[in-house]
């Protein structure tokens, strides 16, 4: 599942596993997190749908300047304000055996948009379903996982087991290269450079989303607990 924007119908005569994947992404990171993961549920014969959670005015990425990336981080991290989103596809609302909630930390919080998902559609697409958040964020995760967790149970939602990507430079560049590559420079070409040299997440932490897609698929595969599988290793947490 690499083309992320298409949704896939599956047919009646599938054996495998369904999984349901939602994932919003402002500046792909998630986005490059999810193509990969899917792309190892799929090897094991699963099958995906991928919805992305689009804002109804698009967000762009980078936010341009560094007093409206300050004041997007400010904002984010009272909630608000809120990212309406389009309506989700028919397919979301069949039956899954697993769903996949996917987005970035903002200012310890999930994305608006994300937020705005289960706001709307929360109690009907989660209720009784098991669902794995999956975060990507530069270094900073509980809070959000946290409260998004509480969230998904207030939805009647059960939560075995989560997985996060943190960003793998190291502080206080990490910190500083993130708020400049929002603001519209380029942190990499900069003098901090040889501290910070990409945004984002590296290709070794792709594989290893790949490889948690093959462990999901085994786990679905086996009826064995999702809960027993180990995301918490050293290339996805640096
Ligand atoms: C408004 C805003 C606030 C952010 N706040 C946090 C934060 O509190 N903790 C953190 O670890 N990363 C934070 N980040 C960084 C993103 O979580 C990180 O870059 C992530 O990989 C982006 O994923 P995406 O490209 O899929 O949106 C923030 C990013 C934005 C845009």
């Amino acid at each position: 599942m690499l083309v992320m924007d298409e949704k896939e119908k599956m047919s009646d005569s599938v054996t495998g596993s369904r999984v349901l994947i939602f994932y919003y992404s402002f500046s792909s990171q998630t986005r490059g997190i999810v193509s990969q993961l899917s792309a190892g549920i799929e090897v094991g014969g699963d099958h995906i749908v991928c919805e992305k959670i689009e804002p109804l005015v698009p967000l762009r990425f980078p936010i341009g300047t560094i007093p409206s990336t300050l004041r997007m981080m400010i904002t984010t991290l009272f909630r608000r304000p809120s990212v309406p989103i389009k309506p989700l596809s028919d397919v979301c609302f069949d039956s899954y055996d697993l769903i996949v909630l996917a987005g970035p930390t903002w200012s310890y919080n999930p994305s608006g948009p994300v937020l705005s998902l289960i706001q709307r559609d929360g109690p009907v697409l989660f209720s009784g379903r098991k669902v794995i958040p999956l975060i990507s964020c530069r270094g900073y995760w509980w809070l959000h996982l946290y409260g998004l967790r509480r969230l998904l149970k207030v939805c009647g939602a059960t939560v075995p087991n989560c997985i996060v990507f943190s960003h793998p430079s190291s502080e206080p560049w990490r910190t500083v290269g993130v708020f400049l590559k929002l603001a519209g420079k380029m942190p990499e070409k900069s003098c901090i450079g040889r501290y910070y040299p990409k945004y984002g997440h590296s290709r070794q932490q792709q594989r290893e989303a790949f490889r948690f897609g093959g462990l999901i698929s085994d786990a679905l595969k086996r009826d064995s607990p999702l809960s027993g599988l180990n995301f918490r290793t050293p290339i996805a947490l640096p």
